[in-house]
């Protein structure tokens, strides 16, 4: 209990000391009005602890935890006010009109080339601001400011560039954009901010940028999203989320986005998503969702997003999948819920996915196929079912995959296949039952797997009594779809070790029927 107090005070006051006593401290920055609130705001903070220091008794721990929420937020204001503040603070370039322009830009540290209409301040060093010996010719096309440490820009860094197209901003330090920073960048159709330090976007940022089609914000520190941000954006095909620390998606974010085709979410902290979330994207055809912390999918959640084609659910936390999910998504091809917590699928999950070619469903928790689980996806080429607690699977588990052409079956607790299974994936040219519990396989199953090229079998307890010699002639027919390793012996006794395919009739069979039966009481 007490160990838990001093953390918390010890937070509280590094929070207080470091963050905000420099920003009041600097004498440059109390001209501003800012100063003031910060001044306040430090008064505040010393007031509120000076206070909680007063009160604190060992059982007034909710109190205090109440306090340090209190604090942090303001500790967050304050922060953000600084980042206002700092970004005032930078030099803006001057736009050049006059007809010199392109050779008065190349006098510059950037490099300016006039045939492209293209200035580049690519990896120049610039550490704090754009810099201060350029100009920027008025029509400057694209603009590459990417890989310098640029922490803030001032509001009007942009101003009068009307025909820009493209502006590269990425592998910088922003913290902040200022919400009018692209207010004449009515023409810019690529904006690229990825690997910046951005917390936060503000709601009308993009206000007047409509003719954005693609936008990477990825490998920021984004945790909440306005609602309004992408309200404007008409044309975005192209919208890259990735690797920031969403926590929530509001609910009509993407609403107005009607021509998008590409929605990247992936490697953020979603808990959940809102039922309508995806309700107007009518193009989009690939929706990257992995790396999340989905527990679940709402009912409906697909079901207006009926052009995708690539669905990636992997590495979350879901553990079923509500009925018929998929069922609007009859151009999807690639389905991915590899590293679920699913415990159990049936046919109605998978239901009219007609153009289905991939489906990922390992690393989960299924624990047994049903018959015709998969008969709403006819045109099926590779099936990944490994990394799971399969035990069984039921004869007519894969009917109706004519087209199968990988199956992966390993590492299941699988001890038994029906003698037919194989009999419904008539195309097989990979198969993997590897580590598993297999003892024996029914005589025949392997003959069905008339095209099969790579069969893996190792890593299973095969029981070397007389029934492995069905196992022993396959291999000996078809050395060259071993893949891998040759499968090897559990037992009984010193055949432990050995390779299946030396077993003979004579070491396994020859008057040991009396043994036999004794071993076939383990199987
Ligand atoms: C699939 O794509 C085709 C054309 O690409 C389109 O006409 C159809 O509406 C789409 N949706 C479904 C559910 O098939
Ligand atoms: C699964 O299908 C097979 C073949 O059609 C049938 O014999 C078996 O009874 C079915 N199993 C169950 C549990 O319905």
């Amino acid at each position: 209990m007490k160990g838990y107090l001093g953390l918390a005070l010890t937070l509280l006051l590094c929070l207080d000391l470091n963050l905000i006593a420099p920003v009041a401290g600097d004498p440059s920055l109390c001209g501003l009005n800012g100063c003031q609130a910060i001044e306040l705001a430090k008064r505040y903070t010393e007031h509120t602890m000076a206070k909680m220091m007063r009160t604190i008794k060992p059982d007034a721990l909710e109190e205090v935890f109440a306090n340090m929420k209190k604090l942090e937020s303001l500790v967050r204001d304050v922060q953000d006010l600084e980042r206002d503040v700092m970004s005032l603070f930078q030099p803006v370039w001057p736009v050049n009109g006059s007809p010199a322009r392109w050779s008065m830009c190349a006098e510059g540290p950037c490099s300016c080339m006039m045939e492209t209409q293209t200035v580049s301040c690519w990896r120049l060093e610039l550490q704090y601001h754009v810099p201060r010996k350029q100009q920027i010719p008025m029509d400057t096309k694209i603009l590459d400011l990417s890989m310098n440490r640029l922490q803030f820009l001032h509001k009007d860094s942009f101003i009068k560039l009307t025909e820009l197209q493209e502006l590269d901003l990425s592998e910088n330090s922003l913290e902040l954009m200022p919400n009018s920073i692209f207010y004449d960048l009515e023409n810019m159709r690529h904006l690229k901010l990825h690997k910046n330090q951005l917390l936060y976007l503000s709601g009308d940022l993009f206000q007047d940028t409509g003719a954005l089609r693609t936008i990477d914000i990825s490998f920021n520190i984004l945790e909440n999203l306005p609602e309004t941000l992408f309200k404007k954006l008409h044309s975005l095909y192209f919208l890259n989320l990735a690797y920031n620390a969403i926590t929530e998606i509001p609910a009509s974010i993407f609403h107005d986005l009607e021509s998008l085709e590409d929605l990247d979410l992936s490697v953020n902290k979603i808990k959940e998503l809102p039922r309508h979330a995806f309700g107007n994207l009518k193009v989009l055809k690939r929706l990257k969702l992995e790396e999340n912390e989905l527990t679940r999918l709402p009912y409906g959640i697909f079901d207006q997003v009926t052009s995708l084609q690539e669905l990636y659910l992997q590495n979350n936390k879901i553990e079923t999948l509500p009925m018929g999910v998929f069922a609007f998504l009859g151009n999807l091809t690639f389905l991915d819920l590899t590293s679920n917590q699913i415990q159990v699928i049936d046919y109605k999950d998978f239901i009219a996915l007609r153009n289905l070619r991939s489906l990922f469903l390992g690393q989960n928790f299924i624990t047994s196929i049903k018959n015709k689980t998969f008969v709403g996806t006819p045109n099926l080429a590779k099936l990944y079912l490994f990394s799971n607690k399969i035990e069984s699977v039921e004869l007519a588990a894969f009917s109706g995959l004519n087209s199968l052409s990988w199956l992966l079956l390993n590492n299941n607790l699988l001890r038994v296949l029906p003698r037919e299974i194989f009999k419904r994936t008539p195309s097989l040219l990979r198969l993997q039952i590897d580590s598993n519990k297999f003892m024996k396989l029914p005589e025949g199953i392997l003959d069905e797997l008339k095209v099969v090229e790579q069969v893996k079998l190792s890593m299973n307890p095969w029981h070397c009594d007389c029934f492995i010699l069905y196992l022993t002639r396959w291999l000996h027919r078809n050395p060259d779809k071993i893949w891998d390793r040759q499968p090897k012996c559990r037992g009984p006794g010193d055949l432990g070790g050995k390779p299946v395919i030396d077993m003979t009739f004579n070491s396994v069979c020859d008057g040991q029927w009396a043994s036999m039966t004794k071993i076939q009481g383990r199987v």
